[in-house]
């Protein structure tokens, strides 16, 4: 579904009743009687609004993920609550610098986000310029990659312990779909745009026999197309890559593994899903290889954080405790408090640059996001972060270590939250408010 002329109106009807998942007629949610819901294509200065009926069952809203719009009143706003048999009319607009790449949406109501993603509630988002680099792709793909359990023709609910790990589904789909099989010819570039949809898993995906490149990150395109060997996706990250499989042959996209440690104390750890990796594609290379395309050799000018003054500092902490929280099960805090929409936990004035270190006291990993405005990581454990500008809008935070980004927050008073991406976590209290003056 695209904008046209800088408009778009869409309807997307959130519903509980039978979709195709992996295959199978199940019984799930889904955006308009798929998963994922439809893409949506947007431009740069576009209006858009976007009509949520809510036929679930229960109540929702939605949440644009990445993308810089407004989070007050019925923009991407994460405090609302749309019940059942209503419909919501949101409203964004996309500023006119805002970047080119990959985001997501998905509902972000307190309490059932993970389980709603789970069920299928997922889709993506792709922003497209007009005065981007042109990349030298045959080829688009969008490929949303989520992860869900069945459970005969449902979906499987999670347990207390699946929900303090962070649930791991036994089937990693590719746009809802178990290991298609898709065909390139060999030789030329495809512009692959990956999300990981998934509600906590983290994955590194290898593609042997390829080559890849990766042009965007999160929050829009990298300086340089950057050759790479695999890339690790947390729940919730985005890569965009150039994929070339240099002659005929079959291949296969892996997702393998990525270990984000346990709760301590015995009580297991972070890989519900397992140590096996999924096989998520497999890429059938067929025909005549084409010439190798010449590559752009600058995609954009990042701004660099690190050589701005900052205007303030603050430190989050992570951190996960027993006997606390619900049901004297083990508690995710935030500065030793679980979530509540009615605190404001981080104020922050408009047009100042911010350094933030968040800290992560547990064994487990948490990734770290923030709505609406991107960070870009400077320090890992204190060490500064060399190189070309990494940013993102969600970054791994290791187990007892801590990462240090800077945001510059603009245009957008008012409310929203930061949280761990790890769904469940998110769900169980791990997630503060800041607001913006
Ligand atoms: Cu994709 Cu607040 O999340
Ligand atoms: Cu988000
Ligand atoms: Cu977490």
């Amino acid at each position: 579904i695209a904008s046209e002329g800088g408009r778009l109106h869409v309807t997307l009807s959130a519903a509980a009743g039978r979709v195709t998942i992996a295959g199978r007629s199940v019984q799930a949610m889904s955006y308009n009687g798929s998963v994922p819901g439809p893409t949506l294509r947007l431009r740069p200065g576009d209006r858009v609004t976007l009509d949520l009926v809510n036929r679930l069952g229960a109540s929702t809203n939605l949440h644009t993920h990445g993308l810089h719009v407004s989070a007050e009143r019925n923009g991407d706003n994460p405090f609302l609550h749309i019940r059942d048999g209503e419909t919501f009319r949101y409203e964004y607009e996309i500023p006119r610098d805002h970047p080119a790449g990959t985001f997501w949406y998905h509902p972000h109501l307190h309490g059932t986000v993970a389980d709603q993603l789970f069920a299928g509630l997922m889709g993506a988002i792709v922003v497209q310029r007009d005065d981007s680099v042109p990349l030298p792709a045959q080829r688009e793909r969008v490929l949303v990659i989520t992860d869900t359990t069945l459970n005969g023709d449902r979906i499987a609910q999670a347990n207390q312990r699946g929900r303090m790990l962070g649930r791991e589904g036994e089937l990693v789909l590719v746009n809802g779909r178990l290991k298609p099989t898709m065909t390139v010819s060999p030789g030329g570039y495809e512009h692959w745009h990956i999300i990981n949809a998934c509600t906590s898993r983290f994955m590194r995906l290898r593609l042997e026999g390829a080559e890849l490149l990766q042009v965007a990150g999160d929050t829009g395109r990298l300086a340089t197309p950057t050759q790479v060997d695999n890339i690790l996706l947390a729940t919730g990250n985005r890569a965009e890559l150039l994929v070339r499989i240099p002659g005929p042959g079959r291949h296969q996209l892996v997702a393998e593994p990525v270990d984000r440690g346990g709760m301590g104390m015995g009580l297991g750890r972070g890989n519900a899903g397992g140590d096996t990796p999924a096989t998520l594609l497999q890429v059938e290379a067929a025909g005549e290889a084409a010439a190798t395309p010449q590559l752009p050799g600058r995609l954009v000018e990042p701004e660099d954080l690190r050589a701005v003054a900052v205007n303030g500092r603050r430190t989050l902490t992570f951190a996960m405790e027993m006997g606390r929280g619900m049901g004297g099960g083990m508690s995710f805090t935030i500065d030793g408090k679980e979530f509540d929409p009615d605190r404001v936990d981080a104020a922050v004035r408009l047009d100042t640059v911010e350094e933030w270190t968040v800290r992560n006291t547990s064994p487990m990993n948490h990734p770290f996001h923030l709505h609406v405005w991107p960070v870009q990581l400077v320090a890992r454990d204190g060490s500064p972060v060399e190189g070309n500008p990494q940013w993102y809008d969600v970054v791994i935070l290791p187990a007892r270590s801590s990462v240090t980004v800077r945001v510059r927050f603009t245009d957008f008073p008012g409310r929203t939250v930061y949280h761990c991406h790890i769904l469940d976590h998110e769900d169980l209290g791990m997630m503060g408010v800041v607001e913006a003056l």
